[in-house]
């Protein structure tokens, strides 16, 4: 075939294909033209999963009859005119390319009336012909109609799903949308029923829109961030650890208002999960970005889902010390709800079997050592809580060598003294890093791996000498152990190297290097914490007490699990149906 220019039908499709994949993604462009117009309120109709209708209709700006079949041509946009207006863009649309492409796959109707024009016009657009305007009663603002998507395409029609599938896929996009501007009313509705109503508010109303959107559980669940740092601001909530979920489906990012999936945000909140997630839990959060548009540049996707910033690496850093100091305040403080009753008198979700303490104790069985002995050589810089405001309050006793029983000034608090151990071990050694104090050990212990085991440990060297180990390959398959923190128990060794070897060994997560060394010090705490049917005085008990007030992140072990719980007076009298 010789080489010939397409014409300009077919090359609306091609550009079709790159934006149109679904019809969620014209509800997409149709509402996000409606904002740009700084519409008040946008309703969405659709028939058929969207496939047969989808009709938005707004009460923003309008388009002048001049100009409608204008609108509807490649290229045309009134959002941009030069490179400067590409270099910050600031409206969610900039390439004048939506329009176009949708009216070459369906059938397309466009009614509009400018703010200030006395009557409305339509036009309508046929297999590609844009047809004249012609006079149409509406009120100012536009409506658009998108019938039979696909129906000049039958090949890529055969790729859409079930009308429910479809029907989901609006749904989920236009909460998304919903989340990102809570002064505009959405609604989405079939011919029979309502499928999203979320009413305008009025300012500081964000909660409550996204308690409609996402649960009320996330809003009573989760945290407020709001950091700023010269041009950026990253404001939102971030559910408490506590209430991760399995999957990700609770993630929304906006960055200047656009609805983003972002790798490089979504892996900044990951980071700064790191150490209070159960390996495999997804964290859930609302937040949005505000940067100067200079800084970003939102050309960078066919549907606009990713971004690139100027200085990634400094958004990334900035978004994860965000989180990651957000969540460093969940310690006990005083009057403070634990997080397994997340304030609202509801328990956190169970925790799978497999969490269970006696795993733990199964996997380094010969752990035993003196608690005492491990928190004399914890030196604080933090200083002491004021007399009186000890949140935590007194130990009483142990139950089944597992929790310690403790009375504080609204009842009784129950403590996982594993899971709080080894928290507090691995806060104190994170903070160590690099300059933990090391024993040198009399004896040398040797320690026999597998030769590959002895590889991996190896290849982490560096992050073992910051944690304070002093190792070396005696041969292919024995390790030697001459040093070993100050903070560790002296007693068997070997297994502890063993165990944490085989700990790190599964988690590939392990490639960035401060999340290695983390890794590995979480694993050397958890296995090292003390473990269950160990019998402690009850100085040792209020010694980990007052360790875990002054402990960042004390809340939850390093799996995300809580450490603590509180039962008020006022719920003992209610288990007991004593009135006061
Ligand atoms: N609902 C609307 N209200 C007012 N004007 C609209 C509306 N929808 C579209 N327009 C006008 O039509 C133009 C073309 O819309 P289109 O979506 O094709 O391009 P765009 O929004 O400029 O860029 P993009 O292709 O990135 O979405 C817009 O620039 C805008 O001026
Ligand atoms: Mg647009």
């Amino acid at each position: 075939m010789p080489i010939r220019v397409l014409d300009n039908h077919l090359i609306d499709q091609i550009a079709a294909g790159e934006v149109i994949e679904r019809p969620a993604s014209i509800v997409k462009e149709l509402v996000e033209n409606s904002l740009d117009a700084g519409a008040q309120c946008i309703e969405v109709e659709i028939e058929a999963g969207g496939v047969r209708l989808t009709r938005v209709r707004d009460d923003g700006g309008g388009i002048p009859a001049a100009e409608l079949a204008l609108a509807l041509s490649r290229h045309a946009t009134s959002k941009i005119s030069t490179a400067d207006d590409l270099a910050a863009i600031t409206t969610l649309g900039f390439r004048g390319e939506a329009l176009p492409s949708i009216a070459s796959v369906s059938r397309f109707e466009i009614v509009s009336r400018a703010m200030d024009a006395e009557r409305a016009a339509r036009v309508t657009v046929d297999a590609g012909v844009v047809g004249e305007p012609e006079p149409a009663a509406h009120p100012p603002g536009t409506t658009i109609e998108v019938r039979d998507l696909f129906y000049n395409l039958p090949a890529r029609r055969k790729f859409l799903r079930s009308e429910v599938t479809e029907q989901g896929h609006i749904v989920r996009l236009l909460e998304r949308l919903a989340l990102s501007r809570d002064d505009v009313t959405f609604r989405l509705r079939t011919a029979s029923r309502t499928l999203l109503d979320a009413p305008k508010l009025g300012s500081g109303a964000l909660p409550d829109r996204i308690a409609r959107i996402v649960g009320q559980e996330f809003v009573e669940r989760s945290l407020e961030v709001d950091h700023s740092a010269g041009p950026v601001r990253v404001h939102g909530w971030i559910g408490m650890p506590s209430a991760a979920r399995a999957t990700s489906d609770l993630q929304y990012w906006f960055v200047n208002g656009r609805a983003v999936r972002d790798r490089l945000l979504m892996n900044a909140v990951r980071l700064g999960f790191r150490d209070v997630l159960y390996s495999g839990r997804q964290p859930s959060y609302v937040l949005y970005l505000d940067i100067d548009p200079a800084l970003v540049d939102v050309n960078a996707h066919p549907q606009k889902l990713e971004v690139r910033f100027r200085d990634s690496r400094q958004i990334h850093d900035f978004v994860f010390r965000a989180v990651e100091r957000r969540l460093a305040g969940t310690k006990p403080a005083p009057g403070a709800m634990p997080p397994a009753f997340g304030g609202v008198g509801e328990r956190a979700t169970p925790l799978p079997a497999s969490l269970d303490l006696r795993v733990a104790e199964a996997a380094a069985p010969h752990a035993t050592w003196a608690l005492s002995e491990a928190l004399a050589a914890v030196e604080y810089d933090v200083p002491p809580v004021a007399a009186g405001a000890e949140p935590l309050g007194q130990a009483l006793a142990q139950i089944h060598g597992i929790y310690i029983l403790a009375q504080n000034e609204q009842g009784l608090v129950l403590v996982d003294m594993h899971a709080a151990h080894e928290r507090v071990l691995y806060e104190k050694m994170k903070a160590q890093s690099g300059t933990a104090a090391t024993q040198l050990l009399l004896a040398p212990i040797t320690v026999t791996l597998k030769v590959d085991e002895l590889d991996t440990l190896l290849a982490q060297r560096d992050q073992w000498q910051a944690a304070g180990f002093d190792l070396e390959r005696l041969s292919p398959d024995t390790l030697v152990v001459r040093a070993v923190p100050a903070l560790l128990p002296r007693e068997d060794i070997g297994t502890l190297v063993r165990d944490v070897v085989q700990g790190v060994a599964d988690d590939e997560a392990a490639h960035h290097l401060d999340v290695a060394t983390d890794r590995l010090l979480g694993t050397i705490a958890c296995r090292s914490a003390i473990h269950a049917h160990r019998r402690l005085s009850l100085a040792e008990m209020n010694a980990l007490l007052r360790q875990m007030e002054q402990t960042p992140r004390a809340d939850q072990c390093n799996h995300g699990r809580p450490t603590w719980t509180q039962v008020t007076m006022t719920e003992l009298d209610r288990m007991f149906l004593r009135g006061r």
